[in-house]
């Protein structure tokens, strides 16, 4: 039996004492808050470890566009996610070993639960529900993709901010075996992303395990990624291992980067172009010619709307705001 040394072992795989209490707390926090959580410890996983293995009693939810979603080629070779490189199939030609278990959340700042979570308590105790969201990159592509997640509102609320916070933060696993782009300095790493507190409670966003109905692909962010459909994409972190709450807006991986290109807020909106391109159109990736790489240069184009389409549930979360200056 190969028994692994301490020097071996990920902060990922540690369940200490403090973390099982937590663990406990976070429990009796999801029962207080209403959740359909079952009782006691020993909770079945409902996110197999295998490669594109089944999830198990996805229900579907009333926000899903009625649009056809891409081809699973397009949502699983066509990705942004630079701790795997910069060409959009690095990640699914560099994520392949990477190992998205043992995997926990580390929850940490001004909220009354805090410690380290499993990711089958963070997802065991939620509705899975099957969202067909467009998701826009800010490079002007979009794209129709059946993710499966839980409502991050949800898990928000378990935790129970204190009234001082007003953003939450999340960030990426560091990882410079596992992740080769993070050898390089193409962003700060960790990779660094935050939504305000009224909007991570929004019903919109949610943290996805999977898409097509099946385990997320790590090319994808698994096991747990962001999904905040009317804005663009970089906001869809991947890959978190923590959360944290606090009364600062955060800086983020992109804002560091290029600060006068990517806003904090980074809604999609046709009337603030990029500084280098507009924004009012974007090219719906496989379109026309049933996905691939190949549709990346033939794919029709099509007007950007304001909020990517999702404006009757979040305009409201900007009133008052100039959408130009805080873009
Ligand atoms: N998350 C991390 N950790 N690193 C990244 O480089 N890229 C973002 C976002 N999340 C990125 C990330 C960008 S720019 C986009 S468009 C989406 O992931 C793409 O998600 P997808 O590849 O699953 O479609």
């Amino acid at each position: 039996m190969l028994i692994k040394k301490p020097v071996d072992i990920r902060p990922s795989e540690i369940t200490s004492k403090e973390s099982y209490f937590n663990r406990r707390k976070f429990m009796q926090a999801a029962a207080l808050a209403g959740g359909s959580i079952v009782a006691g410890d020993a909770l079945p996983a409902i996110i197999p470890n295998e490669k594109r293995a089944k999830l198990e009693g996805i229900v579907p939810s009333e926000f899903s566009t009625d649009e056809t979603p891409n081809s699973y080629d397009d949502v699983t070779t066509y990705n942004n996610y630079y701790e795997f490189g910069l060409r959009k199939d690095d990640p699914f030609r560099n994520s392949q070993e990477f190992k998205p278990r043992p995997w926990s959340i580390e929850v940490t700042g001004d909220a009354e639960v805090t410690g380290s979570f499993a990711l089958e308590d963070f997802v065991n105790s939620q509705t899975l529900e099957e969202r067909i969201y467009r998701l826009r990159c800010v490079e002007a592509w979009s794209m129709v993709i059946p993710w499966v997640g839980i409502s991050l509102a949800d898990v928000v609320k378990r935790f129970k901010p204190l009234s001082k916070a007003k953003y939450v933060v999340f960030e990426t696993l560091l990882d410079r075996d596992q992740m080769p782009g993070q050898r390089s300095r193409s962003l700060r790493w960790p990779y660094v992303e935050g939504l305000t507190i009224a909007e991570a409670t929004n019903p919109l966003p949610i943290l996805a395990v999977g898409v097509f109905g099946e385990v997320l692909p790590n090319q994808n962010g698994a096991p747990l990624r962001l999904i905040v459909p009317w804005k663009y994409g970089f906001k869809s972190i991947k890959g978190i291992v923590r959360m944290h709450f606090t009364d600062k807006q955060p800086r983020t991986s992109w804002d560091l980067a290029a600060s006068h290109e990517y806003g904090f807020y980074a809604n999609v909106n046709p009337n603030v172009d990029h500084p280098r391109w507009s924004q009012a159109r974007e090219r719906r990736i496989g379109a026309d010619q049933g996905g691939g790489f190949q549709s990346l240069f033939s794919a029709s184009k099509q007007d950007t709307v304001m909020f990517n389409g999702y404006g009757e549930h979040v305009a409201h979360l900007y009133d008052g705001l100039d959408l130009k200056k805080n873009f």
